[in-house]
This record gives C-alpha cells, structure tokens and sequence, in this order.
C-alpha cells in the first residue's frame, strides 16, 4: 500500500491510517500512480487547502483523529499519541480524489462516457446482470439526506463498510461488473459508472431511455446504515425513506417499478422469487401482477402491497397498470431524479448560449452604429 504511505505523508501525519477499505482499490491506486507518474512534484501540484481536524473518541484504547478532504470528503484517521488541540488546523486535501473531483466533464469525458455505455450494454447483455446493475444504482443513489445535503450517487457504496450494510448484500458482483468498466475508461467517476449502468440496465431490457447526465464526484464518505427502505414496512416508512430524499408520492410508486426486473434472493434479503413473469424485460407488468393480487407463484414485499393499501399510492399503480407510456415516461422522469440527487449541474451550455446571445446583439449595435457613422462621413 505505498500510495496510502505517499497519502499520508501529504497530510503530514505520522502515525497508522486506517482508511476505509474500497472494493475498487487498485483501481484507485492505479489512478493515483498514473496522476504521479504526470506530475513529477504532486504535492505542489494540487494547491493545499485548510480544514479542520476532529478529534475522535478513543477508540480500543488509542486516540484517533479524523481528517477528512476538503474537496471530495475521502475520510483519514489516524491514530495519535497525544489529544490535538481543537483550534489546530489542519491542512489535507488528497491528490487521488480531488484530481477527480476537480475533473471537467469536457469533450474526452463525454467521449469515454459514451464508450463506457457500449460496454456496459455488452456486459449487462452477457451477463445477463440487469437487475443488479439497477439495485446498485438505486442503493448508490438512495441513501440521500435532502436535508443534510449527504449520501446519494456518489460512488460511496463501494466502500466495503458502506457494502457491509445489510440491504447491500449481493451488490459485491455489480461492482467488481462495473470495476471491469472501470479499468477501460478509468477517467469516468464511479459515481457516474454506476448511475450508467442503472441507465442502461433499463434501456437494454427494453425499458424506457433515461437521460444521463455526466459529472458526478465519487467521496468514500459513507452514511449510517439504514437510509434505505426496509422492505418488511408499509407506505409510512416509504414515504419517510424517500421524502427525506427530496422525492414524492409518483416517484415512490414509479420508481418501485424497477422490481419489474429481477428476484429476491432469501440468503441477501430474507425474501425468495421474482415480481413478474419475465424479470428480464422492463414493461408495466409489476403494476398489473400487484392489482391482482396474493400469486403462489410472484413475489410481493410488504412496501409492495403497501402501493395498493394507500390510496394516494394507488391511484398511480392503476395508471400504470392500464397505461405503459405512463409509467414509461413518468419512470424516466423519477429515475433522472433519483440518479441526480445531490448533484449540482452547472449548465455550461446556458452559459455559452448566453454568451452567444450577447455577443450577436453588441455585434449588431456597432455594426448599426458604423453604418449610421459612414452615412453622416459621406
Ligand atoms: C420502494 C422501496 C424498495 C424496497 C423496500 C426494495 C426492496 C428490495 C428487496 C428486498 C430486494 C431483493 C434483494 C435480493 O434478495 O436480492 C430488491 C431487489 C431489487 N430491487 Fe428493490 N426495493 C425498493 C425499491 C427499488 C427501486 C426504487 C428500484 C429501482 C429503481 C429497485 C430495484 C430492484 C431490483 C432491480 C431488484 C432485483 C435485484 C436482483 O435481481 O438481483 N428497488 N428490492
């Protein structure tokens, strides 16, 4: 782990690091190693910026202090033989994340993006792992505090203590699919790698095109367990879970839609068997199967049966029941949601637009002001 020592020493502790163990770390070590093999003095070439370094409680009797990246929130601690005072600051900003967080999304990046889609498109087919690809973008994503501004897409999950998390069982093989991807365009974040592959999961099985949007930043900052719903609860706990995601009613019975693909397996959830008869193909039949009611044949999870019991639910599981296009176009629209929580766009292209614009009118007022200049001259 030579990278974690040359991150340390960026810090200017001494000491251990205990820094939270990625699935993907070689992959992140690799990135690291490139980035240094650029910049032949790194540490100058990311400028340092201050942040505050916590004191944490002792933890198995040593005291520990934890740092964290101003910019994208990669978390150190280091163990300490004697308490830092609360005022000393400290300054820390790592060199592996920051470079991707401080990244563009410039014409390369939309290049490798859409090379990535290609190959996410191949491997989700081969695989067969549509499903999967889904449930990881949904439980990267899910875990938003609109409040707290924390969590959501942003790569996080691959941390293993995020992976540990009971709902996240089984989402070890999605990652180490979209790990594969990863290694061939390792200029894309995971945060969008993920989110892509959720996009894509849905259009190859025939569901509708989502619109992706590029740019997210990964942090290793992890949640707390249990921002994601507990499928044993009712229309209460859903509405809690993904209220506090800044998302409604529609999005709550829309984007519960997504069980149209895949299964419940009993050694992951507790729960066994598929919603639909086709758990390949993305269509409306999750909202025909649930109106029909108990099947000894398809599974129905109690935040399932929920989207029937509640009326204001309901209305929308008739909707799409009867009308695909519906749920089509109103799952598309939920989806982007979910996938962007969190996430700042800056529209460049209104920017260059307006620009443009304005460039277009001076150009016109001193062409006009020349003409009216040259008419007065002859
Ligand atoms: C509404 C609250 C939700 C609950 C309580 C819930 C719960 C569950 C549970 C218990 C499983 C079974 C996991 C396993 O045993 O492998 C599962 C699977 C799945 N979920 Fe959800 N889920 C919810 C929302 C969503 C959303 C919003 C999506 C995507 C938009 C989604 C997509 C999936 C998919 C595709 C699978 C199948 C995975 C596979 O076949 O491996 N779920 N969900």
């Amino acid at each position: 782990m030579k990278s974690d020592m040359e991150l340390i020493a960026i810090n200017g502790s001494a000491g251990e690091s205990n820094r939270c163990d990625a699935v993907e770390d070689l992959h992140l070590i690799r990135h690291y190693q490139q980035m240094s093999e650029k910049s032949s003095n790194r540490n100058k070439s990311v400028p340092m910026e201050e942040v505050e370094c916590e004191d944490v409680q002792v933890k198995a009797g040593k005291l520990q202090s934890k740092v964290s990246c101003v910019v994208c929130g990669w978390l150190y601690i280091n163990e300490k033989s004697s308490p830092r005072k609360q005022s000393k600051r400290n300054k820390f900003i790592c060199n592996l994340t920051c470079a991707m967080a401080k990244r563009i999304v410039d014409g390369e990046y939309l290049k490798e993006i859409e090379k990535a889609r290609r190959d996410l498109r191949a491997l989700i087919s081969n695989k067969n792992c549509a499903p999967l690809m889904l449930r990881l973008a949904w439980h990267d994503a899910g875990t938003y505090d609109a409040k707290t501004k924390t969590g959501g897409p942003n790569g996080s999950i691959r941390n293993r203590h995020e992976l540990n998390h009971a709902a996240n069982k089984g989402l070890e093989t999605a990652l180490v699919f979209c790990g594969e991807v990863k290694a061939k365009h390792p200029k894309i974040s995971y945060a969008d790698l993920y989110q892509l592959a959720g996009v894509v999961a849905v259009e190859v099985t025939g569901g509708p095109t989502i619109d992706f949007v590029p740019g997210r930043k990964d942090s290793l900052e992890s949640p707390e367990e249990g921002r994601l719903p507990d499928a044993k609860q009712g229309a209460a706990h859903l509405r809690e879970i993904f209220y506090r995601m800044g998302l409604g009613d529609k999005d709550i019975v829309a984007l519960s839609g997504g069980h149209t693909l895949g299964k419940a397996h009993r050694d992951r959830s507790d729960f066994e068997g598929q919603w639909t008869k086709e758990p390949l193909k993305f269509d409306n039949s999750y909202f025909v199967e649930l109106l029909k009611g108990e099947s000894r044949d398809l599974l129905k999870l109690p935040t399932d049966k929920a989207l029937v019991e509640d009326p204001k639910f309901r209305k929308y599981v008739e909707l799409y029941a009867k009308d695909e296009d519906a749920f089509f176009a109103d799952y598309a629209i939920s989806h982007k949601k979910l996938s962007e929580l969190g996430f700042i766009i800056k529209n460049r292209s209104i920017l260059v637009k307006g620009v443009i614009g304005i460039a277009t009118v001076l150009t016109a007022v001193i062409l006009g002001y020349l003409r009216q200049l040259d008419k007065k001259l002859n």
